[in-house]
C-alpha cells in the first residue's frame, strides 16, 4: 500500500479530493508550509494528521527539509503528493524520495510553468488548457509527465470559468493517477 504525504500550501481543494478518492494509497499525512493555510481545516475535518513548518524557523533550506523528512519517516511516508505546493523541493526530500514525488501543475507543461500558470496561458492568448501531472526533479515543472488532460477555451469564458474547469479536472485526473501508481 502507498502511503502517501501531501503537501500543500493553500486552498487544498486537491488535497479533499485525494483523500476522498484514495482505494490503493492512504493519505497517512498533510505537510504544509503556511500556518493559517485552509488546507489545515480540511485535514482536522477529515481526520488527516498534519504537520506545519515554517521555512523562517531554519537557517537552511536542508535543515528546513530534514525536519520535514523526520516526519514522514514517523508516518513511514514512501509517496509525496505536491498539491498547490508553493515552494522548490530541495537536495534532503529529492534524494530521499527519488522518482516517488508527483506534482500537479495547471497548464500543458512544458508550456507556462512556475507560478501564475492559468493567467499567464490565459495572457497568452492560447485557445486549448490543461492539466499536467508530473514527476518532480531538480527544476521548476521540468519532470517526466505521467498525464496531461487538456480542454479547448470557448468563446467569453472568464478565467473564474477557466479555473473552475481546471480544478474539476484536477480533482478526478489527480486521485486517478495515484490509485494506479
Ligand atoms: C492547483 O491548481 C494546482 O494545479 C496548483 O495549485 C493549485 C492548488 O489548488 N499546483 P488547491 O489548493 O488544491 O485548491
Amino acid at each position: 500500500m502507498i502511503r502517501l504525504a501531501v503537501f500543500a500550501s493553500g486552498t487544498g481543494s486537491n488535497f479533499q479530493s485525494i483523500v476522498e478518492n484514495q482505494i490503493s494509497y492512504k493519505v497517512v499525512v498533510l505537510i504544509s508550509d503556511k500556518i493559517n493555510s485552509y488546507v489545515i481545516e480540511r485535514a482536522k475535518k477529515l481526520n488527516i494528521p498534519y504537520a506545519v513548518f515554517n521555512p523562517r524557523d531554519y537557517d537552511s533550506k536542508d535543515n528546513y527539509e530534514l525536519e520535514i523528512l523526520k516526519t514522514l519517516l514517523v508516518h513511514e511516508v514512501n509517496y509525496i503528493a505536491l498539491a498547490g505546493y508553493m515552494r522548490l523541493i530541495g537536495n534532503i526530500l529529492l534524494n530521499n524520495y527519488k522518482d516517488k514525488i508527483i506534482n500537479i501543475h495547471p497548464s500543458l507543461l512544458p508550456a507556462f510553468k512556475g507560478k501564475d500558470a492559468i493567467r499567464q496561458a490565459v495572457d497568452y492568448g492560447v485557445k486549448v488548457m490543461g492539466v499536467t501531472i508530473h514527476y518532480v526533479d531538480f527544476g521548476i515543472d521540468t519532470g517526466n509527465i505521467i498525464a496531461q488532460e487538456a480542454f479547448a477555451i470557448k468563446n467569453n469564458m472568464t478565467i473564474t470559468e477557466i479555473e473552475k474547469k481546471i480544478h474539476q479536472i484536477e480533482h478526478k485526473l489527480y486521485p486517478k493517477i495515484l490509485n494506479n501508481l
